[in-house]
């Protein structure tokens, strides 16, 4: 060992980022994760995966699977991603994913999976009956970032615990092959008003598609009534909406919906309450809001139909960057099997 520092990632700038096609998307997918990818693939290099083998973490009906990753693919699409621009696949036609999550199964510790708080929420009291890969799922994930040693990673706050666990993963495998600096420490793009959407129901708990009452969170797919009566219906404390931002702690409700304006609107949240601050929600905060969201998801909602009825259109998108995915991680993939020492005839 050396008192020299530990060299630093020096490679180019490049985004990944994965949805899973387990169910429909709603609103907090597209705000913590869509709306961002639409806006990054103008500034860097960027891969967008639909993360199937991590959806087959939980049953997933074999006959709807490939259906499920041509819906997410859609609404990449549909969101505004561009297949000239940024590299749309699935995650499952790239064997070098799997091949280094192996790898990094091998370089994290039990005991740094035992800590990670999604496996605990969605095995809850069964963890015995959950499969392997659920328990593996974190490892997975920093082998899809790290195989083509992606530098930013765009995902809502949910994820940050995953983010922590691959910089882990990458440290402890450029210490222990001796390759300081060979996979960078990829840093979460979290930041934003919409990096944590909560249930319409229950502003303590995150908008999520495995929550049971569909009034909780709104679809992509849902249309313009459907958001307009969702809103209406949305739950919030009998005050009024409050003049400062001061005033939405300890008013989870209240601060999930200002907050959904402004990331909507592009509007702080301050400006929002100078202009609704006083008023009751239904008043016109709400009617409001519903606007919004309708401009924003309807034209998405009209495009991922389109795609749905030229799946053809889908593939070719899906095969065209599995091709291309699949010659960025070629090179990573040898040259890490060659670090861990693995026989080769190039060697
Ligand atoms: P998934 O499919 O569960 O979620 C996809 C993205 O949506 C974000 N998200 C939210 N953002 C704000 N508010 C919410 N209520 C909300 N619910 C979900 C998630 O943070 C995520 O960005 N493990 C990942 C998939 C994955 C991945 C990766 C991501 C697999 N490999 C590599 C980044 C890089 C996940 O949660 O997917």
């Amino acid at each position: 060992m050396t008192d020299l520092p530990i060299p630093a990632y020096s490679g180019p700038d490049r985004v990944l980022s994965g949805v899973q096609p387990s169910g429909a998307l709603h609103l907090g997918n597209y705000l913590g994760a869509l709306k961002k990818f639409v806006d990054l693939q103008n500034r860097m290099e960027c891969l967008f995966c639909v993360v199937d083998l991590h959806a087959i973490t939980a049953w997933q009906a074999p006959d709807q699977l490939a259906t499920q990753t041509r819906e997410i693919a859609a609404a990449y699409l549909a969101a505004g991603v561009d297949p000239r621009k940024a590299v749309i696949f699935p995650q499952s036609a790239v064997a070098a994913h799997a091949e280094l999550a192996w790898i990094f199964q091998c370089v994290a510790r039990i005991g740094w999976l035992d800590r990670m708080t999604q496996f605990k929420e969605k095995s809850g009291k069964h963890k015995e009956g959950a499969s392997v890969g659920l328990y593996t799922y974190p490892v997975l994930q920093a082998a899809d970032i790290l195989v083509y040693k992606a530098t930013h990673v765009p995902v809502g706050e949910d994820q940050k615990q995953h983010l922590e666990l691959t910089r882990d993963i990458a440290q402890k495998f450029n210490h222990d092959f001796d390759a300081p600096g060979y996979f960078p420490l990829p840093e979460p793009l979290i930041e934003g008003p919409g990096a944590r959407v909560m249930s319409l129901r229950d502003g303590r708990v995150k908008m999520s598609k495995s929550d049971p009452s569909d009034q909780s969170r709104i679809n992509l797919t849902d249309d313009a009534d459907t958001i307009a009566a969702k809103i209406r219906k949305a739950r919030t404390d009998p005050a009024p909406l409050p003049e400062s931002v001061e005033g939405l702690k300890d008013r989870p409700e209240a601060d999930n919906l200002v907050g959904l304006y402004s990331a909507l609107s592009g509007r702080t949240e301050a400006d929002v309450l100078k202009e609704y601050g006083g008023q009751g929600f239904g008043q016109s905060f709400k009617p409001a809001l519903a606007d919004l969201l309708i401009e924003t998801l309807s034209p998405m909602a009209a495009e991922m139909a389109k795609y749905a009825a030229d799946p053809a259109e889908i593939d070719r998108v899906l095969a065209a960057g599995a091709e291309k995915a699949c010659t960025l991680a070629e090179p990573v993939i040898a040259e890490t099997k060659r670090l861990v020492g693995f026989w080769s005839d190039k060697a």
